[in-house]
Order: structure tokens, then sequence, then C-alpha cells
């Protein structure tokens, strides 16, 4: 029902158009969820869900940089996502593999810069050693940045961001006073990258599963019934009509963000 009316609102409002260029959120991120649950309606393999996900994957990404969005990240693989049945990861990091060789002409024509962040070294040589390259033959571009979240959790990144400093403290480099939110950004896998302002999403689940707990403290949470696999840019420009007609208070009062 909810799907049927989110498919009757989209062939009728465009929603693109209303979209106003300059409030365009800076970071955008997305949990791309419900690849299995989509496969399993059609009676198909979990892992055919997943190859349908690409799909949905180069829709968002040129859409995001047809619109002017600077930085766009797709949640891709979790820590806690190497724990499913080992044909499932294999298959997905085939996929990973097969994906980044068929997209990197695509990422060219359209001037995007590739980002990983994630525990890298925990993923096959194969899929490392195509993620470095397609990263570097796009080191250049400046369209927009495409960080994919790998082997990625939050928990991890942060106890991995606290060795790194305790080791500074360790030797010196820093004194704990001077310790601050600065600091810890710089430590960060997302170092490079300013925080959320919109955290996508998809397959109903209302939960952030590890993902990017520090940088989304102040994101805006939109969250869709579509499974992955159908999400479209009109979605996508749902989401981000929805985002502009929220007010972002970051703990002020709506009186003071008029008066500003
Ligand atoms: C998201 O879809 C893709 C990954 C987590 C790799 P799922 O595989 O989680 O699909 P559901 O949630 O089981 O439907
Ligand atoms: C989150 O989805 C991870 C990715 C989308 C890559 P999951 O499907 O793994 O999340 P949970 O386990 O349902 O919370
Ligand atoms: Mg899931």
């Amino acid at each position: 029902m909810a799907e049927n009316l989110v498919t009757v609102i989209f062939n009728y409002v465009d929603y693109k158009n209303q979209i106003k260029s300059k409030q365009l959120p800076k970071h955008i991120a997305v949990i791309m969820d419900g690849n299995g649950r989509w496969a399993k309606q059609k009676g198909l393999l979990r892992t055919i869900g997943h190859e349908k996900g690409s799909r949905a994957v180069r829709e968002v990404v040129e859409a995001s940089a047809e619109l002017g969005l600077k930085y766009l990240t797709l949640y891709a693989f979790s820590t806690e996502n190497w724990r499913r049945p080992k044909y499932e990861v294999d298959t997905l990091m085939k996929l990973l593999v097969s994906s980044l060789r068929k997209e990197i002409h695509r990422l060219q024509d359209n001037d995007i810069k590739l980002n990983a962040i994630g525990n890298l070294e925990l993923l096959p040589s194969k899929v490392l050693d195509e993620l470095l390259e397609v990263i570097e033959s796009t080191k250049n571009n400046s369209r927009m940045i495409l960080t994919l979240a790998l082997s990625y959790g939050s928990r991890e990144e942060l106890v991995h961001v606290m060795k790194e400093i305790a080791n500074n403290v360790k030797n010196n480099i820093i004194s704990p006073e001077k310790i601050d939110e600065t600091i810890i950004n710089q430590h960060l896998y997302t170092q490079n990258l300013p925080d959320v302002d919109l955290l996508i999403r998809t397959s109903g689940e209302q939960r952030i599963s590890n993902f990017l707990l520090w940088q989304i403290a102040y994101a805006e949470l939109y969250f869709t019934d579509t499974l992955w696999p159908d999400f479209s840019k009109e979605e996508l420009y749902l989401a981000l009509y929805s985002y502009q007609n929220r007010e972002r208070r970051f703990g002020k009062t709506s009186d003071q963000l008029s008066k500003q």
C-alpha cells in the first residue's frame, strides 16, 4: 500500500524541479538495504538481489553528480556482513570487482573521484587491487567524491581513532588536553569528508547498523520502504525535497534561525 502510494505520487509530482540547488546537502550517505528481500519476493537467490542493486547504485551516483552534490557515501559492506554465509560474501566480493571494472569509465566521464572507508585490509587482494586502481585513476576528478564504505563499521573506526590518538599521546606528539573534536575528525576514515547532512536508508528498517555514528550527529534521517534494487533517482529527489523542507536547528531555537 505505502509503496503504491509512493509510485502514484512519483507519477504526478516532479520533485526534481522543486529542489533548490543552493540548498543542497553537502554530503549524503546511503544505507543501501533490502537486496536479499527484493530477491526473495521474486523467488530468486539473494545474490541476484545484490546484482540488481548495482543498477540503483549507478542511477543514484549519476543523478547526484548531475544535481551538483559534492559528497556521496554508500554503505556497501559492513564489518558485521563478514558473518554472512561464505557463498554470499564471496559473491558480493566478486560483484565488487566486476562493478569497479565496469564503472571506471563512467566515473571518468562524470568527473567523479572514488574514495573508500573501512577496514580495507580485510578485503580479498583482488578487490583491494581493483579498488586502489580505480581510486588512483580517478584521483584528479573533482565534480563529486563518491565514497564506498567497505568492510566498514563505525565502532571499528572509533577504536582505530582511539588507538592512533593514544599512540600520539604516548609518543608526546600531542598532549591529552589538546584532544578535541577537530583532532578526532582528523583521525577518522572520513577525515577528508564533511559531516553527513542527509542519511537515507532503504528497505523499511529504521536503524543505523553501525554506520558513521560520529559523522551523523546532526544528519537528517530519511527512511523509505523501497528495497534498494527498486530505488530510483525520483526517490532521491523526494528525499532531497523532504530534506529541504526541514528546519535544521543545531540546538538553537526557530526564532534564532529566522533572525540570522
Ligand atoms: C543490503 O541488502 C546489501 C548488503 C548488506 C551487502 P541485504 O543483503 O542486507 O538485504 P536484506 O536486508 O537481507 O533484504
Ligand atoms: C547494513 O545492512 C549494511 C549495508 C547496507 C552494507 P544490513 O542488512 O547488514 O543491516 P542489519 O544487519 O539488518 O542491521
Ligand atoms: Mg539488510
